[in-house]
């Protein structure tokens, strides 16, 4: 077997959202998973899912499936040579040749970060907090803003593996955009407690920093996977709120409430349904948030052709992804499209 010629270096991968079938490729890709099984001939095969930031791409590896087995395991990066093809409607890819990538591989080939900017994110974020007026709330978010260990995390940690906000820096994105409609929605509703609902919109999820680990890929932690961001969150707020001497006994009732209802259903893994407004409405902005992230994520990943995107899974629906016709949005991105090709094919470009 010859070795795979495969290049790791970012500037020369073949990223998987931009893979056509019949391609030829060589290259390096995160194993995100690995099962070994046999064809009802009794033949091993090996199914994988690899992975670079843009995607993930199913491939299947035909010979000497048990021995390439044994050469790597999930959450390592391999170095590849095969041929894509299609797969019901999809693009899988057939492996003829393995082996691990034993150097250190570009971070920049595996791990996605949310398209904003992080400071910048950290100032809004700020910027809404300084809206909470009342002093023992503004107290606890001044002690979670200090601890330079948890914000470091905080700032850098996922919101999610897969679905929503599932890269470097989704956990801060999520918060804040929850914490903005926070802000947006107490002043639409003059009966909803402003103070409480920004800062439960900001702790809600601060367990994520421990439910998931991050490197080359993002997954669960052992205590994520036994405890949950749910319970782990109050028990982060429960640390902090042990050195704010004279934090009212019933709003630190109201908060924990808030973080244990925020997922609103037992189906959902949520311990606890909301029980009163600022728990309903922080339930309601945080599955619009991560709904909307999430769809437009899988929209703009989709690669169906045509107007309407593969079969989602998690919706168990088909969405329309083609623009809305005759609106002023979308004429300025169809304008936008043309500048960019004029400027693409003028002869002094
Ligand atoms: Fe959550
Ligand atoms: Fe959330």
């Amino acid at each position: 077997m010859t070795e795979p010629s495969a290049d790791c270096r970012s500037d020369r991968h073949l990223w998987v959202e931009n893979l056509a079938p019949d391609t030829r490729v060589s290259g390096c890709y995160l194993v995100k998973s690995k099962k070994l099984s046999t064809t009802r001939n009794g033949n091993p095969f090996l199914s994988l899912t690899l992975a670079d930031k843009t995607g993930d791409l199913p491939a299947k590896v035909w010979d000497r499936a048990e021995i390439l087995s044994d050469l790597f395991h999930e959450g390592d990066v391999i170095e590849i040579a095969g041929k894509t093809d299609t797969y019901q409607g999809q693009i899988q890819l057939t492996v003829f040749t393995l082996h691990p990538f034993t150097e250190r591989p570009d971070p920049d080939l595996f791990v996605e970060t949310s398209p904003f900017d992080i400071p910048g994110m950290m100032r809004s974020l700020r910027t809404v907090l300084n809206q909470v007026r009342d002093i023992h709330l503004k107290a606890l978010i001044d002690l979670f803003w200090k601890d330079r260990r948890f914000m470091n995390l905080f700032r850098k940690a996922p919101a999610a593996k897969n679905f929503h906000h599932g890269y470097l820096g989704g956990l801060l994105e999520h918060t804040l955009s929850v914490c903005r409609l926070a802000a947006q929605v107490s002043d639409h509703y003059p009966a909803l407690n402003k103070d409480l609902l920004i800062t439960a919109a900001f702790l809600h999820d601060v367990g994520k920093t421990r439910e998931f680990s991050w490197g080359m890929n993002i997954d669960y932690t052992d205590e994520g996977r036994l405890v949950g961001h749910i319970v782990l969150g109050v028990a982060i707020l429960d640390e902090k709120l042990g050195s704010l001497k004279y934090f009212p006994d019933e709003l630190a009732i109201r908060l924990r409430h808030l973080i244990l209802s925020h997922h609103g259903q037992y189906d959902f893994g949520s311990p606890k349904e909301p029980k009163f407004l600022e728990a309903f409405a922080l339930h309601l902005l945080d599955d619009l948030d991560a709904k909307i992230n999430g769809l437009h994520r899988f929209m703009e990943r989709d690669r169906q052709e045509g107007p309407w995107t593969d079969f989602n899974r998690m919706f168990r629906k088909f969405f329309l992804k083609s623009p809305v016709p005759g609106t002023r949005e979308t004429e300025e991105k169809r304008e936008t499209e043309i500048n960019r090709q004029g400027m693409l094919f003028s002869p002094n470009a």
